[in-house]
């Protein structure tokens, strides 16, 4: 086989989801691109980003799609979630209100989209110790009791981010 030959075999879509300002566009623009915004602004519409990665010397295809916590500015419900086989599920450690939303993002993922789309709870903003509000041992239990993977995050100083992204497409392949 040739590079090319090789390449396009595994192509696999994610969604991120979760409250305004949770850092969904920092965690995608740290894992894709090694850059972080401090002053972002909020997503408007749809983004995306494909992203080769390799997982038991395959080579594959992440599609990460991203779009706005705010209904107002968010993309079209069905067709953000259409064909997704993996989600990260994110909210901010540092404000309790994001990780309380979390129960309406997944009947919203569970709505739109198969029942056994693969996905992670992700607590991000992990660096602002002085500031968390929601325990290490919160997320998890609350993923336990969903059947969610869990990892906590920061886009800021890149803890786990790849990680994140990687546990979800090492379970779809
Ligand atoms: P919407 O597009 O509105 O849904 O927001 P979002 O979830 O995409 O959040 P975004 O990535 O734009 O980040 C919001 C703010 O949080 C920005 O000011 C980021 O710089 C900041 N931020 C994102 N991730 C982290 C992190 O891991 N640590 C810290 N300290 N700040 C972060
Ligand atoms: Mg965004």
């Amino acid at each position: 086989y040739t590079e090319e030959e090789q390449t396009e075999d595994y192509l696999f879509k994610i969604v991120l989801i979760g409250d305004s300002a949770v850092g969904k566009s920092n965690l995608l623009a740290k894992f894709a691109r090694d850059e972080f915004y401090p002053n972002s602004k909020s997503t408007i519409g749809v983004e995306f980003q494909t992203q080769k990665m390799e997982i038991n010397g395959k080579e594959v295809k992440a599609q990460i799609w991203d779009t706005a916590g705010q209904e107002r500015f968010r993309a079209v419900t069905s067709a953000y979630y259409r064909g997704a086989v993996g989600a990260l599920l994110v909210y901010d450690v540092s404000r309790r209100q994001t990780f309380e939303s979390i129960g309406r993002w997944l009947n919203e993922l569970h709505t739109h989209s198969d029942m056994n789309v693969v996905t992670i709870l992700v607590g991000n903003k992990s660096d602002l110790r002085d500031a968390r509000e929601v325990t290490t041992a919160e997320g998890k239990g609350l993923a336990e009791a969903q059947g969610l993977f869990f990892i906590e995050t920061s886009a800021l100083d890149s803890s786990n981010v790849a990680a994140a992204f990687q546990t979800v497409v090492k379970e779809i392949f």
